[in-house]
């Protein structure tokens, strides 16, 4: 064995508890470092011929590479939708690492089942049925191109086509209408073969709500004359987390007869909150269903989740059959369900985050981001200079600076709030204006860093 390998093998606990030192650092520094890193990367170094060991490694990352890294798992990054660790998801995490499981097929581990008993955990915490069933995903976007894949197939099947043997060609222009969809739901319909451009926007409720117009879905249906269609309904969007009405969808669904999915990437959590479950009301009925656990449940990326009623169909784009690989059974593995093969445990950080906090924990989260969010809202109502967009529906603030921004500006103001090494908050477009977006979904948030937010809003934004 190579003498350094040997020697790391030999100290294997030893180097854990080294590594553990250097993260339990670093941890407790997580809310007093610059919440965003702004700088050049550190100049690029060869390839090295010599190992230097773990505790090289380490001294060289913590040198070059740890100082550049953003908070972004602290308490005052608000960009994006961007959730943290808990404690007991990154002890899952690590553990999915020190275990190594491939957790592809069943056969030698009881790890396919600690994934299925998670799956099942995640169904009821959204009140699903248990006609769905589901798999862990890498995200949002790739549990909505698995959604839309198994959709295809179905659309096939109306039309008396295999799109998994004979291609999506063969198929011709699909169908498919949404309201304020995510981008990825375009990439997925690229990497599908769909074509982005076979996505028709239906359009949105009046007064600056992102929900589709129900009655406008209803119309743009009946045009179609009985093709058969994908629906992409949207529970929460990125820049104000508005709901599509479920319930009122799912009836069209009964008399147009459509493939419903649904992207509940964040807004999914809603479930957890009484006073907003009813948000999620009707998502049941879905045929594909987006979450990631990776925003608002809190586990490190990358892990998200994606549920359908039409595992028979998930096989059939999926499956991934062959003497060595075992052939998908009633109970078909994961290999024959997901776009990976080979996969990581990934469900074992959300088992463990589940397991400590349980649902009374994570819907604490989730309603102090929720009071945190309506709170900053408020606040910055207050502010001259500043202008709030919409009314805060769940755990996003929508604003801009007052006046009538332009890209550079409001581009500029995202930089200086990031610069301060305060806050950090991105970017977007609603309703045709340039605004910035702060998205509460971290476990750690306070009402103190949601002052230190907005003082740090509000110096960057001064005219
Ligand atoms: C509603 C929604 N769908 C999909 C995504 C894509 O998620 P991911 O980055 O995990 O692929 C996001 C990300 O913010 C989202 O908010």
């Amino acid at each position: 064995m190579y003498p350094v390998l040997g020697d790391n093998l030999a100290r294997f606990p030893e180097l854990l508890q080294v590594a553990r030192d250097f993260a339990a650092r670093e941890v407790a520094g997580l809310a007093s470092r610059p919440v965003a890193y702004l700088g050049p990367p550190p100049m690029a170094e060869p390839l090295p011929s010599a190992g230097a060991g773990t505790e090289g490694a380490l001294a060289r990352f913590a040198e070059r590479w740890a100082p550049g890294f953003s908070a972004s798992a602290g308490p005052r990054y608000l960009g994006f939708v961007v959730g943290g660790a808990t404690p007991a998801a990154v002890t899952g995490d690590w553990l999915a690492s020190v275990y190594d499981q491939n957790v592809s097929g069943a056969g030698d581990s009881s790890a396919i089942d600690l994934e299925r008993e998670t799956l099942g955990w995640l169904r009821e915490l959204l009140g699903l049925s248990d006609a769905h069933s589901g798999a862990f995903v890498t995200g949002a976007t790739v549990s909505n191109a698995v959604g839309l894949a198994i959709a295809r197939e179905w659309l096939g099947e109306r039309l008396g086509v295999s799109v998994s043997d004979e291609g999506a060609a063969a198929l011709g222009p699909i169908e498919i209408l949404s309201g304020a969809p995510h981008s990825s739901i375009g990439k997925a319909l690229s990497m599908l073969g769909i074509g982005r451009n076979r996505l028709r926007r239906v359009p949105l409720l009046p007064g600056g709500r992102e929900a589709v117009d129900v009655t406008r879905l209803a119309a743009a249906l009946d045009e179609l004359d009985g093709r058969p269609a994908i629906v992409v309904a949207n529970a929460g969007t990125v820049n104000t987390a508005d709901f599509d009405d479920l319930r009122a969808i799912a009836a069209l669904k009964r008399q147009y007869g459509f493939w419903l999915h649904v992207d509940a990437a964040f807004g999914g959590f809603a479930a957890l909150s009484p006073p907003y479950a009813h948000l999620v009301d009707g998502l049941d009925a879905a045929d594909s269903i987006c979450l990631d656990v990776h925003k608002w449940l809190n586990v490190p990326y990358d892990a998200g989740v994606q549920f359908t009623r039409w595992q028979d169909l998930q096989v059939r784009v999926f499956h991934n059959a062959s003497p060595y690989l075992g052939h998908p059974g009633d109970v078909p593995d994961f290999l024959h369900l997901t776009p990976e093969n080979s996969r990581r445990l990934r469900a074992l950080a959300t088992w463990f985050t589940l397991t400590a906090y349980g649902r009374d924990g994570h819907r604490e989260i989730v309603e102090r981001n929720i009071a945190l969010a309506g709170s900053l809202g408020e606040q910055i109502s207050a502010v001259a200079h500043l202008r709030l967009l919409a009314p805060v529906r769940l755990n996003i603030v929508c604003f801009t600076l007052a006046g009538n921004p332009d890209e550079d500006r409001v581009r500029v103001a995202a930089r200086a709030v990031a610069a301060s090494g305060e806050a950090f908050v991105t970017p977007t477009v609603y309703e045709g204006q340039h605004a910035l977006r702060a998205a509460f979904s971290n476990w750690r948030t306070s009402e103190t860093d949601t002052d230190r937010v907005l003082d740090a809003l509000v110096e960057a934004t001064k005219p």
